[in-house]
């Protein structure tokens, strides 16, 4: 496995690859991997010749400085990680080599077509602008063939399906597959997450009634509004004392819009555990 930081030797490796015909799948991740990014990058081994993975904490998605300051970051860890489930290479440039100055500075306005202004969009503005910033910046770089998206971040998928699928994007990247692939929890439940490596055990063990809650929901929802199941997620998260409900909001699993019965439904929530912010969904 080789870790490449320029611009310019990811582009070489991938013209030898496009050279050789090979299909070239992408994970993107931010690093802090966990298990969970590793069901990612061996699906893509599985599935594609050549697998690029990159480790980038992306400035331009974060709406809170203290939060990118304290994203955890251990590329040694990540590469012995990547290595051993079978990548081929490690994309990890600085932001300087990612972005000028002017593009670190710049607010991009993409069309979401309404995605992004409920949930995360809502309540991280400009949060999506800087993801797909970078993530059409790496289709452009790696131009995979099949590119790696876990469910966690339901709402990201959505946006990411919408930037390739139906935005003025969409001629660019049209032989591009997206592949959404599902949450990896703990054996108690708990999503598995970068951000929990921010949490202590006692907090890891409290924050395991997020989707605890989210479960009893699915049997609530047999006998109630999809209002009284959102208000009751929320009030029995936030009964634990050490958490904080953010939103809870049961939305179409296409459009995101409010949900007004189960079918093709799926529930989102965040919650504040401290400082730290977990998401979580399930679907219905
Ligand atoms: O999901 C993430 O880790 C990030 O949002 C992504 C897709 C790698 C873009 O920085």
């Amino acid at each position: 496995m080789q870790i490449i930081t320029t611009k310019q030797e990811i582009l070489q490796q991938v013209e030898a690859c496009k050279r050789q015909h090979k299909t070239i799948g992408l994970v993107p991740t931010m690093g802090a991997l966990h298990q969970g990014h590793a069901s990612l990058v061996q699906r893509a081994v599985a599935e594609n010749d050549v697998v690029f993975v990159s480790v980038f904490v992306n400035p331009t998605q974060f709406n809170n400085k203290e939060d990118l300051e304290k994203y955890p970051r251990n590329l040694e860890r990540d590469a012995k990680l990547l290595e051993s489930i079978g990548a081929h290479f490690v994309f990890a440039p600085t932001p300087e080599e990612m972005y000028t100055a002017q593009e670190m500075n710049t607010t991009f306005q993409y069309d979401f077509d309404g995605l992004d202004k409920v949930m995360e969009g809502k309540m991280r503005p400009g949060h999506f602008n800087g993801v797909v910033q970078v993530v059409s910046r790496l289709f452009y770089l790696v131009q995979p063939t099949k590119a790696y998206f876990g469910e966690k971040d339901f709402q990201q998928l959505a946006i990411i399906h919408q930037m390739v699928e139906r935005s003025a994007l969409k001629d660019t990247f049209s032989d591009l597959q997206i592949i959404g692939c599902p949450i990896v929890r703990q054996a108690d439940g708990l999503a598995l997450s970068s951000r929990n490596e921010r949490l202590s055990e006692s907090e890891k063990k409290l924050a395991t009634n997020i989707y605890k809650t989210l479960k009893s929901s699915m049997e609530w929802a047999k006998n109630a509004t999809v209002k009284e199941v959102e208000q009751r997620v929320v009030d029995t998260i936030n009964a634990i004392d050490g958490l904080e409900v953010e939103y809870y909001e049961i939305v179409d699993q296409t459009t995101l819009l409010p949900a007004t019965d189960f079918s093709h439904a799926i529930g989102c929530v965040t919650v504040y555990s401290g400082p730290v912010r977990l998401i979580d969904n399930i679907k219905y």
